[in-house]
Formats: C-alpha cells, structure tokens, sequence
C-alpha cells in the first residue's frame, strides 16, 4: 500500500506474528520523546506504602495474559524472560518498572491477579498485555477488533472489586485502612487502543478522536478507586512510541518527519496529544478530591532522558532505536519475524539495549526508568519519615 504523509499506510500483510507483535507493541507503545527534564513522581509524605495495586498492560503485566492464554502465549516462552532465568510472562528480557516501584517500598515483586496461589498481602497486579482502556465490544463496534484479551481496564477493575469483597468481608475497617495506605498505579492503559487503530487503520489524526475516550475511561477508573477507598494514586501517561524500533520499521518509507533523536515526530506528537489531556484530567481530579494524593508520571520525558543520556549509562550508542530481540533492517526488527519467532536472535547483552523486542523494552531500560520516576520520591519519602 503507498503511503502518504496525511494517511500513513503500512503494508498490513501481517501474518498472526505481526499480530502478536502488536499485542507487545501495546505494552511499548507508550514513549514519545522529549527534551525538558521530567518531573518527579511525589506521593504523600509520611505515608507507609504496604500495598500496590496496578491496572495496565503489557508495560506492567507480570504473569496475567500468560495465565489467560496459557503457554502458547510468546512470553511464556525463552528469550522472554532471559535475564531472569525462565519466561514469567513479562514482555521483557527480565524484570518491569511495576517490578522495582515494589522494590524501591520493600514490598515483594507484584503476584498477578490469575495467580490463583499468590499471595495478595502486599496488593495484585490486574494488568494484562495486549489490554486497552476502551471495552473490546465498544472498539469492535468501531472496526477495530482486539484479538489478544478481552481482559480492557473495566474488567480489571472488576477483578479488583471481587478481590476487594474477599479481602473485606468480615473485616471492614481494616479494609478501609489498608486501601487507604495502598499505592494504586491506573496506567499505563490507552496505548493498546491507538496500537490497534494505528496498525489497523493506520491513521494518526483519525485515532486523535479516541484520545478523549480513553482519557475518559482512566478518568472513570481513577473515580471508582478513591469511591473505594483509594487514597494514593499515579496516573501514568504513555511513552514517546515514535521511537520504537517497530513503528519505525512500519512508518519507514512514508513521508514523516524524524525529530533530533530521529523518532518519528508524528507519533510522538500524537503521544504529548493523549499524555496532555491526561494530565489536564489528572489536574482536575486533583481539585475535586482534595485529600487524594493523584501523581501524573511522565513516562514520555523520562524515556526521552533515558534516550539521551544512554550513552552515558551503559547503553550502546549505536543501538537505541533497535531491538536486542529481532531480525533485520536499520532497527533489527521485521513484523513478519519477532521476537520468539524461530530462527529470531536475541543480542548478547539486553543490557545495552532499549529495546527488547521492537516494542517493549529491556529490563536495564526499566530500571533506569523506574528510578529516574520512583527513586527519588522514595528517598524523600524515606528521609520524611526518619
Ligand atoms: C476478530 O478477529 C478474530 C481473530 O482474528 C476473528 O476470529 C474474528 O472473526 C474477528 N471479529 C470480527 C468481528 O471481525
Ligand atoms: C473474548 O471474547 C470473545 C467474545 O466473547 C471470545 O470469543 C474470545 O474467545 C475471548 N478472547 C479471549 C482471549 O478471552
């Protein structure tokens, strides 16, 4: 198909491997760049955090999609999960920001929500790769058909609620007490929606109408949380998706500008567009719930930071807009061969990587990440306390 600059267009021969790329894509699908220094992620103050819940996709999803799908699924499978020693079901080599955000409070990594043997002492995680913000029927509607999980923010928090209503049964105030010192964590959720539309439609200005629908879902979740009982939330926003190796390779050869870090701008034009209502929204959620503490985390500036300043910190210069997993072309990634593909080779340290698989990233671009947003609230949180 030709692509022109005004309906960007990407030959969508893509085989059921592509698919399943996308469904990783919308895990990734969250960076868009920029220049200014990202702000801090700021929680309450003496608040000791002894809970998280995380509601998401494939940004954050330890373990659910694996159990919803079973081991077909790609991440149930090596080179997934490589730096860790075995796959977990995290699209990544190794370990997520949701892992070291729960490493940074001293609480244990976040069990999935499908894990019926977990232990929820310390909270759950509800996310699910491939997820979107939107209902899966209310998209299908709209010709886009999701076809990796049915498992969309509302069913999540559905989970949550009878998660809620076994913890709480007999025991209501401590119910009300230990969501009250609880870390809920709404987001990343929505790149999967535009994931969808932008691969399927291929259409940057006509997803820009689904932004305040997919605002307005997170918008609805966050309200539902604090009803319950929620008092500490962050609010993530997406990542400049222009700089993965995968839409690079999918918008290659059609008439888009690259800006300074040579992601595409268009599409991280189109990530400040969502990641700027959604603060506007975390803004006035802030103002009608005085007492709620409710955190905007830059995902976009963080990984711009991250982008520029790689060098610096171990990554290999030469390698930021390319996969560590992945085969072929200026970003070693091709749809029709991803990672986990046989015959797909996987570089020989992720740890000098961004990318892991085209479009997620690896667990040192994480790290880096998590603590870039999280660690220096932690310390201050923890000198406030002593
Ligand atoms: C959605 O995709 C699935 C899997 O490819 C397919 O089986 C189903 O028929 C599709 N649904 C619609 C309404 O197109
Ligand atoms: C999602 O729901 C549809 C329709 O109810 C069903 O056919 C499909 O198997 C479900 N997919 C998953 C991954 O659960």
């Amino acid at each position: 198909m030709a692509a022109t600059s005004a309906h960007l267009r990407f030959d969508l021969a893509l085989s059921r491997t592509a698919l399943l790329l996308a469904l990783h894509a919308a895990l990734l699908h969250h960076d868009c760049a920029a220049r200014p220094t990202p702000s801090r992620v700021v929680l309450g103050r003496r608040q000791q955090i002894d809970a998280v819940y995380n509601f998401g996709d494939s940004l954050s999803d330890t373990g659910n999609l694996l159990r919803e799908v079973g081991a077909g699924s790609v991440v149930g499978s090596l080179p997934y999960g490589e730096t860790l020693g075995e796959p977990t079901g995290r699209s990544s080599d190794g370990l997520l920001m949701i892992d070291y955000l729960a490493n940074f409070l001293n609480l244990p990594y976040l069990p999935p929500y499908l894990d019926k043997s977990a232990n929820l002492d310390h909270g759950a995680n509800f996310a699910v790769a491939g997820a979107t913000a939107l209902d899966r029927s209310f998209l299908l509607d709209r010709g886009i058909n999701v076809t990796f999980t049915n498992s969309s923010l509302s069913i999540q928090l559905q989970w949550f609620k009878t998660h809620l209503s076994s913890l709480c049964a007999s025991k209501e105030e401590y119910c009300e007490e230990k969501l009250g010192r609880a870390l809920f964590l709404v987001g990343e959720i929505g790149g999967n929606d535009y994931n969808y539309g932008l691969w399927y439609h291929n259409a940057i200005q006509e997803m820009k109408a689904y932004v305040p629908l997919v605002v307005g879902r997170i918008v609805d979740a966050v309200k539902v949380l604090i009803d319950l009982g929620a008092a500490h939330l962050i609010v993530p926003g997406n990542f400049p998706i222009g700089c993965h190796p995968s839409y690079l390779t999918q918008f290659e050869g059609a008439n888009y500008d690259l800006d300074q870090n040579n992601c595409i701008e268009d599409l991280n034009e189109f990530c400040r567009f969502h990641n700027d209502q959604l603060q506007g929204a975390v803004d006035s959620l802030r103002r009608d719930h005085p007492r709620v503490t409710i955190e905007y985390a830059d995902y976009y500036n963080v990984f711009l930071s991250l982008l520029t300043g790689a060098d610096k910190n171990g990554f290999d210069q030469d390698s930021l807009l390319k996969a560590c997993c992945g085969i072929g072309g200026a970003h070693n990634y091709d749809p029709s061969r991803t990672c986990g593909s046989r015959g797909v080779p996987t570089c020989t340290d992720p740890a000098k990587f961004i990318s892991w698989d085209g479009l997620h990233l690896t667990q040192a671009a994480y790290k880096d990440l998590a603590t870039q947003l999280f660690g220096d609230y932690l310390l201050r949180g923890k000198d406030v306390a002593a």
